[in-house]
């Protein structure tokens, strides 16, 4: 009777019709239908799957139901799913047609239908079914007593067939479970594919039990073991997610090098002692692993049987790793330095009518296309390889904008012009620490460019692009995400689901779950703030990072030597991220105020103008046992004078002439303070 009475109480509290708009789904769906009523979870839930999936299924199902377990407390009683239509009568019923390849352009669509008692997900593949329990997860709603998924019908499928994270390893090198647990967060965002870029100027990150000089001499002992690597290809395949690995080659080859000097292109003159002689009679060069930031002129010998002969033996290793069809080979920013100094490259070019290093550079990568098509793999590359005499079968990685002087995802339409399909990253670099609107708005179909049917067909989809310069195991988390799971939205929903303050509102819940799934992008915020506090009370220091961001583009590590790729990177501005929490909210209490100097409008602004006031205070109380929060309290003290005085003209008491108040809020603005810039300084601007 009781059991009954708390049914009937969720059933009448939770039949308040939902709206769409309440709904906290990312990426939004292709088509939603809400109706009346609901579906309450009791501890007798159950799941049923019929039809021929890929066992990988019965994971899915599992790890969702302990999701739901952990998120409702209700502690389901079932357990492991294991085979198929185990539970006939099971509420959840899921029937897939087929096996799901981890492959572009598989049918990754599903139809989730909840009803009063019964819920049915129906998909092509069990990718499409895995998309539909994320849903369904994402769906979930709650009144004081139960929780309950609203009745109602989404029909669902990918706009791009490319959704990706490219995480860089091979600067500040992350280990197993940093990959894992992002890789948990690209299926929660319907991502299905990681570009693992795994060799760069700073190490060689695979094991290799041919080569070891490449772990011995160019990985400072970082790297993944095969075995290592080989968990991880299964965990991305039980979510349904492709791996697409890189080793960057011709130019960025300082770690290759480091290894096997006698392919690099540096000439070095023999000076007696100890260099040795190779075959030519010339030196050979020896090299080091990079430990800077920055475009480096170590680069592989185009010109060198020994190259080739290299290069395909470590495809041999590695690509029977990875059972995905790409390869990507990098390709980027080799500026040629190396070979227009050495007059064995530049007679090779003259030798087969290469005109300039960009022929020189294609002739290098057409050597690796039968390498790779040998164990089945198709070439990727960074937008530089896409030259006159460069395979059709290329993919295209689109990177490039005014940073690098040419106009941004330029080289995506030439790319679908010229016949090469292509991924864009260009505008996804969440590196950068830019806000998330920039990212989200920023479209793979070029805005303007007259492509056909055909063309626009050619561009795949979209990839963040993380590089770790300036991110440790303990901060990657918060520079992927959330900003991450608006890109999912770019890429998976529909071109004109553009509203910004709607996002914003569902990725502060998205994000909350993604912490739930195991990232630590809110977490460690803490951690890192501890340390800076010397175990001392983190709440001014929190309250500041409210309020400030890490220095964006590339003006943080000045020069590429700031930082080191060894550097923790455990700062203030580490703890900071883009879209800082409270730069939004006090710039909406400065629009109302301006547009309504109501005493509640007022009082908005002046609690914002009292809290950093507080915070000043706090962080010098803090600093007596803190050294490491000393290099904050100058941008603290510059805040607090702001505010002080725009408190007094918020009172009509300020006696400050206004060039000198411009002049205060001016010098918030510096870009000297401990790599973070004040997030609330346009809005004091504008109160100003
Ligand atoms: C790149 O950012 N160099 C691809």
């Amino acid at each position: 009777m009781k059991y009954l009475l708390v049914l009937l109480l969720a059933g009448f509290t939770s039949g308040a019709q939902i709206q769409k708009e309440q709904l906290n789904l990312m990426p939004w769906p292709q088509s939603i239908v809400l109706n009346d009523g609901s579906f309450t979870l009791t501890k007798n839930f159950k799941v049923n799957i019929t039809g021929n999936p890929n066992p990988r299924i019965f994971g899915g199902v599992t790890r969702f139901l302990r999701r739901l377990d952990g998120r409702t407390g209700i502690f389901f009683e079932q357990g492991f799913i294991a085979k198929l239509n185990e539970v006939p009568t099971a509420e959840l019923q899921i029937n897939c047609t087929k096996s799901g390849k981890i492959a572009l352009y598989e049918d990754e669509s599903y139809h989730l239908d909840i009803s009063q008692n019964k819920i049915t997900i129906n998909a092509t593949s069990d990718l499409g079914a895995l998309h539909g329990l994320e849903t369904l997860l994402q769906l979930l709603q709650n009144n004081g007593t139960s929780f309950y998924f609203p009745n109602s019908q989404i029909s669902d499928f990918p706009r791009f067939t490319w959704r990706g994270l490219m995480i860089d390893a091979a600067r500040h090198f992350q280990p197993v479970d940093v990959i894992k647990r992002n890789i948990d967060a690209l299926a929660a965002m319907k991502m299905n594919v990681f570009h693992w870029h795994l060799v760069d100027d700073q190490g060689w990150r695979i094991e290799m039990k041919k080569h070891t000089k490449l772990i011995e001499l160019a990985s400072d002992g970082l790297y993944y073991t095969q075995e290592e690597i080989k968990s991880i290809v299964k965990y991305a395949d039980e979510r349904g997610i492709l791996i697409v690995p890189e080793i960057d080659v011709p130019g960025h080859g300082s770690a290759i090098l480091t290894a096997y000097p006698e392919i690099g292109s540096k000439v070095t003159t023999l000076t007696g002692g100890t260099s040795e002689k190779n075959i030519q009679g010339t030196a050979i060069a020896t090299y080091g692993i990079e430990r800077n930031a920055g475009i480096f002129s170590p680069t592989l010998d185009p010109s060198n049987p020994k190259t080739y002969q290299l290069l395909s033996e470590f495809f041999d290793e590695v690509c029977p790793l990875f059972p995905g069809s790409y390869f990507h080979i990098g390709g980027d920013e080799n500026e040629g330095k190396d070979w227009d100094a050495n007059p064995k490259i530049q007679e090779f070019k003259k030798k087969n009518k290469l005109a300039n290093n960009h022929e020189l550079q294609t002739y290098f990568t057409m050597q690796l296309v039968p390498m790779l098509k040998k164990h089945g793999k198709q070439l990727m590359g960074w937008e530089e390889i896409l030259t006159k005499n460069m395979s059709k079968e290329a993919i295209i990685h689109s990177w490039r904008g005014p940073n690098e002087g040419v106009m941004a995802g330029q080289s995506l339409v030439d790319a679908v012009k010229k016949g090469y399909k292509t991924v864009l990253s260009n505008g996804y670099y969440i590196d950068l620490m830019y806000p998330v609107e920039s990212h989200y708005l920023n479209d793979p179909m070029p805005k303007g460019a007259d492509l056909s049917a055909e063309e626009k067909e050619r561009i795949l989809g979209g990839e963040a692009t993380m590089w770790t310069e300036l991110a440790t195991p303990a901060t990657i988390d918060s520079r992927v995400w959330p900003r991450t799971a608006a890109i999912a939205e770019r890429l998976w929903s529909a071109e004109t689901v553009i509203d910004v303050p709607n996002m914003r509102k569902r990725l502060d819940v998205v994000s909350f779950r993604l912490e739930e799934l195991g990232l630590t992008h809110i977490r460690n915020k803490a951690v890192i703030l501890r340390n800076i506090a010397n175990n001392q009370s983190i709440k001014s220091l929190s309250e500041f990072s409210n309020v400030c961001e890490p220095l964006k583009g590339y003006k943080r590590n000045k020069g590429g030597t700031e930082y080191q790729m060894y550097s923790p990177l455990t700062l203030f501005a580490d703890a900071c991220t883009p879209d800082a929490k409270d730069a939004l909210a006090f710039d909406d209490a400065v629009s109302q105020y301006l547009a309504n100097k109501s005493p509640e409008n007022k009082a908005k602004v002046a609690a914002y103008l009292n809290k950093w006031i507080a915070v000043n205070k706090g962080l010098n109380e803090l600093s007596s046992n803190a050294p490491l929060v000393q290099p904050i309290l100058p941008l603290a003290k510059k805040l607090n004078d702001i505010s002080e005085q725009l408190l007094l003209v918020l009172d009509n008491k300020s006696t400050l002439k206004a060039e000198d108040l411009q002049k205060l809020v001016e010098e918030c603005d510096s870009k000297d303070y401990a790599d973070v810039e004040l997030a609330v300084y346009k809005s004091l601007k504008k109160l100003i």
